[in-house]
C-alpha cells in the first residue's frame, strides 16, 4: 500500500522540471471538434486544462466545431461544402456556425471547466465578437492557396475569414486575474460582420500574439500521418508543402499544419498536433520526456 503511494509521489514529483520550466508561461490548446465528441474524454479535458492552470501555466482554449457544424446544418436542410479544408459559408451558414460555436459548444466547455474548477480559476467564453477579441477580414483565397501550393478555388468562398489582429490585452487581463479564456473561433469585421474563421487558424495568431510557449491542436487522429498511413513524429516545413502539394495532408489538416508553421516563424516555442481520443493528451505532451503525436518544427535539424 505504502509502496503504491510512494510511486504515485514519485510520479507527481517527476512533473517539477516541467512545471518550473512552464510557470508563468502561456499555453494555446486547439480543442478540436472531432476530439470532444466523447464525454468521458470532454470531463477529462477539462481538469486537465484545470491542472495546467492550477500549477501556474496560463491556458487559452481555441475551440472547433466542424462536425457539430455540419450535423447542426444538415438539421437545416443546408448543405456543408468545403474547398480546402476551409467551410464555404454563406449569411445562412454563417448564422448556423455562430449559433453551434459562440452559443452551444463554447458554453458547454465553459461549464464543463468551471464544473471542476473550485473557487480560484474559472473559464470565460468568448467569440471574437467579444470585447473586439478577433478583428477579421474576408480570407484572401490568392494568398492563402498560393502558399500551400493549391490551385486557387474560382468560386466564392463567402464568410471565411481571416484575422487581422487580437485583442491581447482583454486575454492578459482575464489570464492574469486567474481566467482561463474559451475561444469560438468568430471573427468581427469592420462593419460588425461576423466571420468564419478555421479555429486553427484563430489558434495560432492567439498563440502569436499572446507569445506562447505552446500550441496544442488536440484532433482525432494520432498526429500527421505519411502516405503509408505512418505517424510522423517530426515533420519540417519543406516536408509539409511536399505532403501538401503531392495530397497526403489535405482536408481539415491543411489549415492545421499551415497555422502550425505560420505560429512558429511568428515566434511561438513548440506546436504539436495530438491525439485528442488518448485521455490525458496534453498531460503526455507537456509533462512527459517522450511526448506524442507530430512535432512541427520549422527546419529539419542537422542530427
Ligand atoms: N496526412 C494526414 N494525417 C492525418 N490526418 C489527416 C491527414 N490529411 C488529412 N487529415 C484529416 O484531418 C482531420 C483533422 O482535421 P479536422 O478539421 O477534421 O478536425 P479538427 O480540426 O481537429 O476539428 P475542427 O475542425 O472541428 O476544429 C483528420 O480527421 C483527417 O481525416
Ligand atoms: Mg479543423
Amino acid at each position: 500500500m505504502i509502496e503504491e503511494l510512494i510511486q504515485k509521489a514519485k510520479i507527481l514529483q517527476s512533473a517539477l522540471p516541467y512545471i518550473r520550466k512552464f510557470y508563468g508561461k502561456t499555453f494555446v490548446v486547439k480543442y478540436g471538434g472531432s476530439a470532444m465528441l466523447e464525454e468521458s474524454l470532454r470531463e477529462s479535458f477539462a481538469k486537465d486544462v484545470l491542472l495546467l492552470r492550477y500549477t501556474g501555466i496560463k491556458v487559452v482554449v481555441v475551440h472547433g466545431g466542424g462536425p457539430q457544424i455540419s450535423a447542426a446544418l444538415e438539421k437545416f436542410g443546408i448543405k456543408s461544402t468545403f474547398v480546402g479544408g476551409l467551410r464555404k459559408t454563406d449569411q445562412e451558414t454563417m448564422h448556423v456556425v455562430e449559433m453551434v460555436l459562440s452559443g452551444d459548444i463554447n458554453k458547454d466547455i465553459v461549464a464543463l471547466i468551471n464544473k471542476h474548477s473550485g473557487e480560484q480559476i474559472y473559464a470565460v467564453g468568448l467569440s471574437g465578437r467579444d470585447g473586439n477579441l478577433i478583428r477579421a477580414k474576408k480570407l484572401n483565397k490568392e494568398e492563402y492557396f498560393r502558399e500551400i501550393g493549391l490551385e486557387v478555388p474560382r468560386e466564392d468562398i463567402g464568410f471565411v475569414g481571416e484575422v487581422l489582429s487580437v485583442n491581447t490585452h482583454l486575454l492578459q487581463a482575464l489570464m492574469d486575474n486567474g481566467y482561463i479564456p474559451v475561444i469560438a473561433p468568430v471573427g468581427v469585421g469592420e462593419d460588425g460582420q461576423a466571420y468564419n474563421i478555421n479555429a486553427d487558424i484563430v489558434a495560432s495568431e492567439v498563440a502569436r500574439y499572446t507569445k506562447a510557449e505552446k500550441l496544442l491542436f488536440l484532433t482525432d487522429t494520432e498526429g500527421i500521418k505519411d502516405k503509408d498511413g505512418k505517424t510522423i513524429s517530426s515533420l519540417s516545413r519543406e516536408e509539409a508543402y511536399r505532403l501538401i502539394s503531392e495530397g497526403t495532408i489535405k482536408g481539415g489538416m491543411i489549415p492545421k499544419v499551415k497555422s502550425a508553421l505560420r505560429a512558429l516563424q511568428e515566434g511561438v516555442g513548440k506546436v504539436h498536433i495530438v491525439d485528442g481520443r488518448i485521455p490525458h493528451s496534453i498531460l503526455l505532451e507537456i509533462f512527459t520526456e517522450e511526448g506524442v503525436g507530430t512535432e512541427i518544427v520549422n527546419q529539419r535539424s542537422m542530427d
